[in-house]
């Protein structure tokens, strides 16, 4: 296991094991693999994430779930950092660009969109290969910002003179692959469907499977999911009702 597998993975507490566990026998599932009789007791344990199967572009669309969890931690705390930049603890801001490097970056565009989606839709007439190279930009702008934060967030502290710059990184990260996500979603992902035959997809919903077993040793979403809940409720920023929009003026 090589130096990122074991950032993301490390800091997984005792109850992650057992969504791992739960993760391998999907895996299983998905592989026809499993007996009749291992799915007779497929139900999730108290305190494990049922898992669910997922098709290729659910898949991806999953892990942007992920990646969208870690751009709210990436908001949030450039509003504190200005706020008070003493009350943001670095080391949660340094797990969150570690899991964006390994699961969204290495993984994610990496393994999966560069190599089995932007190269169909570039040999593909339309509007969506106009997109390719700006995507492909935004890859690489997001590697050098995620760069950056991992060096600021080594420290012990931040310094003054490195707190607005932070802050606008976090901000133009976040609404850059925010954008980003959503144009894969709804036109990307799709016109990658449209162009690839249905039996092709069933067989890179395993193959993506595989990838994501060679890449993490286990289920990297259930691990990754895990990670992100884990940084969310360090920095109180779990209960998703503090997120409900106040009441509009009256008129
Ligand atoms: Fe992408
Ligand atoms: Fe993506």
């Amino acid at each position: 296991m090589d130096e990122k597998r074991r950032q993301l993975l490390a800091g997984i507490s005792l109850a992650g094991a057992g969504v791992l566990i739960n993760a391998c026998r999907t895996t299983s599932n998905r592989t026809g693999s499993a007996t009749n009789e291992d799915n007779k007791n497929d139900g999730p344990a108290p305190g494990e994430v049922a898992s669910v199967e997922v098709t290729a572009t659910e898949d991806l669309m999953r892990e942007h779930g992920i990646l969208r969890r870690a751009l709210l931690v990436y908001q949030e705390s450039a509003v504190r950092l200005r706020q008070d930049a003493s009350s943001v603890p670095l080391d949660a801001l340094e797990k969150t660009a570690n899991l964006f490097r390994v699961f969204g970056e290495d993984y994610h565009e990496k393994k999966l969109e560069e190599v089995y989606i932007f190269p169909v839709l570039r040999r593909s007439p339309g509007a969506p290969a106009s997109y390719i190279d700006v995507l492909l930009a935004q890859h690489t702008r997001g590697r050098e910002i995620t760069d950056y934060v991992l060096s600021v967030t080594s420290a012990d502290r931040i310094p003054s003179s490195n707190v607005e710059p932070l802050a606008n990184a976090l901000e133009s990260f976040v609404r850059m692959y925010g954008h980003h996500a959503a144009i894969e979603d709804t036109i990307i992902f799709p016109a990658w469907k449209a162009a690839t035959g249905q039996a092709e997809l069933d067989e890179l919903a395993a193959r993506f499977e595989e990838i994501e077993t060679e890449q993490f040793g286990a289920d990297g979403f259930n691990t990754a999911l895990k990670r992100m809940e884990e940084i969310e409720t360090s920095l109180g920023l779990s209960n998703l009702d503090m997120f409900t929009a106040p009441a509009p003026p009256t008129k």
